[in-house]
């Protein structure tokens, strides 16, 4: 039997950081407000010459090196972002021009913060039907020059931060080793428009316009109050749907990695799980919501910290724009 099993995992965050009573100088907000509301103290802003296939690509270095792999091991590339360098193409083919694997395949995930779920499931099944036994899967992002730095973008503007992470995820044939063992994915477009980006748009004639910067569509939307209620729903929807498959008790997790978009919402879910503050990961105060790359970069800190070990049973679940969610369950 074909198994995939995590062989290296590595991140990177910009080195600037951003407090919350930086953002106090540009809008009318304050850290009491940000730490009550979302449990974010800081982020990161990427610089001024960094692009985010740059932020993919340092933690895509830093998880080849912790799995061991030159880049030529990479047999193909899955990419979760929402924030690409360019409309098209994705940032998978900049990824691989970037590593110098010419030829190597490139799919990018466009589904915002269940991005790395939706990538890890491609990717298992690409391993498990035998297509690739090494695939490196990326998640990054780069918010900072998207936001709307006034009190009138304030509502997203303090919550989002740019990083990355990555896995290499190999093939093995062991079924009591580490390996991933179920995933389920999730969409509800009913409610695309509660959390999106509505231009550029080939819906619109034209595809771009100034008036669309007028009229604000060029910017993130996001109804919270909407997001955040079925946030709370699903996240522990995905989780049981996971252990069910598997045929666990939440008890049996060793650690909960959710996507980092607001410590209300992972405490909600983890008290609906009945999870102790140890079984769940959090490390959104220092990054704030980095979309498609929250999972693996909570991950790569949850293992540089010891919180995630060699043969601990782990879950990871996200939620997020679409609606969008799903939850991954596997050995480390
Ligand atoms: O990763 C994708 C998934 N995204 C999420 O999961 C986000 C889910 N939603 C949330 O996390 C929360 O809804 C937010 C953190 C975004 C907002 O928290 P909330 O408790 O739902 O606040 P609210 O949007 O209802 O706003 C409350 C008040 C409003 O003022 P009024 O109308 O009560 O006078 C806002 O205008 O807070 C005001 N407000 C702010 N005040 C200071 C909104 N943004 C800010 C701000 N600083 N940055």
């Amino acid at each position: 039997m074909r198994y995939t099993r995590i062989a290296g995992v590595g991140h990177y965050v910009p080195e600037r950081v951003v407090s919350n009573h930086e953002l106090e100088k540009h809008m009318e907000t304050s850290d009491e407000w940000i730490v009550e509301r979302s449990g974010i103290r800081e982020r990161r802003f990427a610089a001024d010459t960094e692009t985010s296939t740059d932020l993919g690509l340092a933690a895509a270095k830093a998880a080849l090196d912790n799995a061991g792999w030159k880049p030529e091991d990479v047999q193909f590339i899955v990419y979760a972002t929402l924030s690409p360098d360019m409309f098209f193409p994705g940032n998978g083919v900049l990824l691989q021009r970037d590593l110098g694997i010419e030829g190597v395949g490139a799919l990018d995930v466009r589904n915002q913060c269940s991005g790395f779920i939706y990538g890890l499931a491609t990717a298992d099944g690409f391993i498990r039907m035998g297509m690739y036994d090494r695939v490196l899967l990326v998640g990054a992002e780069l918010h900072s020059s998207g936001l709307v730095m006034t009190t009138e973008g304030r509502d997203t503007a303090v919550l989002f931060g740019d990083g990355g992470g990555a896995v290499c995820l190999e093939v093995t044939d062991d079924p009591d080793g580490g390996r991933l063992l179920a995933h389920n994915l999730h969409a509800d477009g009913r409610y695309a428009e509660d959390l999106a980006m509505l231009a550029p748009s080939a819906a619109k004639r034209p595809w771009f316009s100034a008036s669309m910067i007028d009229e604000g569509l060029t910017t993130t939307k996001m109804n919270g109050r909407e997001v955040f209620r079925h946030a709370v729903t699903r996240f522990p929807q995905a989780i049981n749907e996971v252990l069910e498959q598997e045929g666990v008790q939440a008890s049996d997790i060793d650690l909960l990695i959710p996507h980092q978009a607001n410590l209300r919402i992972i405490d909600a879910v983890k008290k609906k799980m009945g999870l102790s503050d140890d079984k769940v990961f959090a490390n959104l105060q220092k990054y704030g919501n980095t979309t498609a790359a929250s999972i693996p970069l909570a991950f790569s800190e949850a293992v540089a910290e010891g919180r995630a070990k060699r043969g601990d049973l782990i879950c990871m679940a996200a939620f997020g724009s679409g609606f969008t969610w799903g939850a991954s369950l596997f050995r480390f």
